[in-house]
C-alpha cells in the first residue's frame, strides 16, 4: 500500500493544556485506519488539526509528500469529513443538503445531480430524498451526514464517531457502507471507542489516550503481544472475601481488577490455574455465579496498555 498522508510530532495545547502530544502516524491509501480512544484522549483534536479546521502548534501534516498548507484548497476537495456532531439543516431535504455540500466541493449541473443520487443511493436514503431532515431519526440525519461527506467523491473519508448513539441497523449499514468505500479505493479514518467496530472494520489500528499513542498496528499484531494471556470473568454473589494479593499469590496471575461483584483475573495461557482461583474463593466463602473465559481481545490489549477499560 501506498503512503497517502504522513503525521509527524503534531503538537496542539488549549491554553496550558497540552492535548496532542506530538503524535506520529501515516495513513495509507485504500485503508481503514482506526483512532481508538476513551472519552478526552484528542480523537476529535487529532482529526480538527488534519482538516486544518484547527490550527497545530507543531509538527507536520503531509498529503502525498507536501505539506498541507501548501495547497490547502486542493487538500481540502481531497477530504470528506463526517463531523462527531451532526451537521446539517434541518428545514431542508435531505437532496438539499446534499447538494448543497457538492456544491461547496465546485460540483455543478448534471454531475452534481449524479452526486446526490449516489450518495442517496449509498446511504440508503432514496425513499426519504424528499423529507425534509427535522423528521429523520438519530441513525438516519448520521446516515445523511455521511452522505454529505462523500458524495463530492473525496479520496479520504475522515469520520468522527459516526455510529454513537445509533439503532443497530443504520449502525449495519454505515460499518458496510464505510468497507463499501474502502473497496472503491478511498482512504477512510475512523475514530471510536467501540472495540467491536474496530475488530470489524479496521486494517490498522491507532490507541490514543491522553494525546499520546500507545499503540499501533493491525488487530492481529496488537493482539499477538498478549497472546500469551487469557482472562477469567468470575462473577460472585457477594464480594470481598478475597484480596487482590492473594490471587497473585497464585502462579501465573498477572493482573486482578475487581468491579462490583465481578472479579477480572488475567493469567498466562498454560498455567492451569482455574482450580486454585475457584479454591480460594470458596475457601473464603465466597458463592460464584458465573465464570467466563476470554484470550486475546483488543479489550484485553486496551486493558494492558492503559491500565484501565475503555468505558471506565
Ligand atoms: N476547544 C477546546 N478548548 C479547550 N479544551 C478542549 C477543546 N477541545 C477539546 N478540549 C480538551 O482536549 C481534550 C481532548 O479532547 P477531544 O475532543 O480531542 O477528545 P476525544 O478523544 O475526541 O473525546 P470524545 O470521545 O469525548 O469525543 C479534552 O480534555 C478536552 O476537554
Ligand atoms: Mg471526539
Amino acid at each position: 500500500m501506498e503512503q497517502l498522508m504522513e503525521i509527524r510530532n503534531l503538537r496542539k495545547s488549549f491554553g496550558d493544556k497540552e492535548v496532542v502530544k506530538g503524535i506520529n502516524f501515516q495513513v495509507m491509501s485504500g485503508e481503514i485506519l482506526c483512532i481508538l480512544g476513551p472519552n478526552g484522549a484528542g480523537k476529535s483534536t487529532t482529526i480538527h488539526l488534519m482538516t486544518a479546521a484547527l490550527r497545530k502548534d507543531g509538527g507536520e501534516i503531509r498529503y502525498k509528500g507536501q505539506p498541507i498548507g501548501d495547497n490547502l484548497r486542493r487538500y481540502k476537495r481531497s477530504l470528506g469529513i463526517v463531523p462527531q456532531d451532526i451537521a446539517l439543516y434541518e428545514e431542508l431535504s435531505a437532496e438539499a443538503n446534499i447538494r448543497f455540500f457538492v456544491s461547496l466541493y465546485g460540483l455543478s449541473g448534471e454531475k452534481r445531480n449524479r452526486a446526490v443520487d449516489e450518495a442517496l443511493a449509498f446511504t440508503g436514503l432514496e425513499d426519504r430524498r424528499k423529507d425534509k431532515v427535522k423528521t429523520f431519526s438519530g441513525g438516519m440525519k448520521r446516515r445523511l451526514n455521511i452522505a454529505c461527506a462523500i458524495a463530492h467523491r473525496p479520496e479520504i473519508i475522515i469520520m468522527d464517531e459516526p455510529t454513537v448513539g445509533i439503532d443497530p441497523q443504520s449502525r449495519n449499514h454505515i460499518l458496510r457502507s464505510i468497507q463499501e468505500l474502502r473497496k472503491n479505493g478511498m482512504s477512510v479514518i475512523y475514530t471510536t471507542h467501540y472495540m467491536e467496530e474496530v475488530e470489524v472494520i479496521s486494517d490498522r489500528i491507532i490507541i490514543l489516550d491522553h494525546g499520546v499513542i500507545l499503540a499501533e498496528g493491525t488487530k492481529e499484531s496488537l493482539k499477538e503481544a498478549i497472546a500469551n494471556e487469557r482472562r477469567y470473568r468470575i462473577e460472585v454473589e457477594e464480594n470481598g472475601g478475597v484480596s487482590d494479593k492473594d490471587f497473585f499469590a497464585i502462579e501465573g496471575v498477572r493482573n486482578v481488577k475487581t468491579d462490583g461483584n465481578t472479579i477480572e483475573i488475567t493469567s498466562l495461557k498454560g498455567v492451569e490455574n482455574l482450580d486454585r482461583i475457584i479454591s480460594l474463593l470458596s475457601d473464603n466463602g465466597e458463592r460464584i455465579v458465573n465464570i467466563t473465559s476470554e484470550s486475546a481481545s483488543l479489550e484485553m490489549v486496551f486493558l494492558k496498555l492503559t491500565g484501565r477499560k475503555l468505558r471506565d
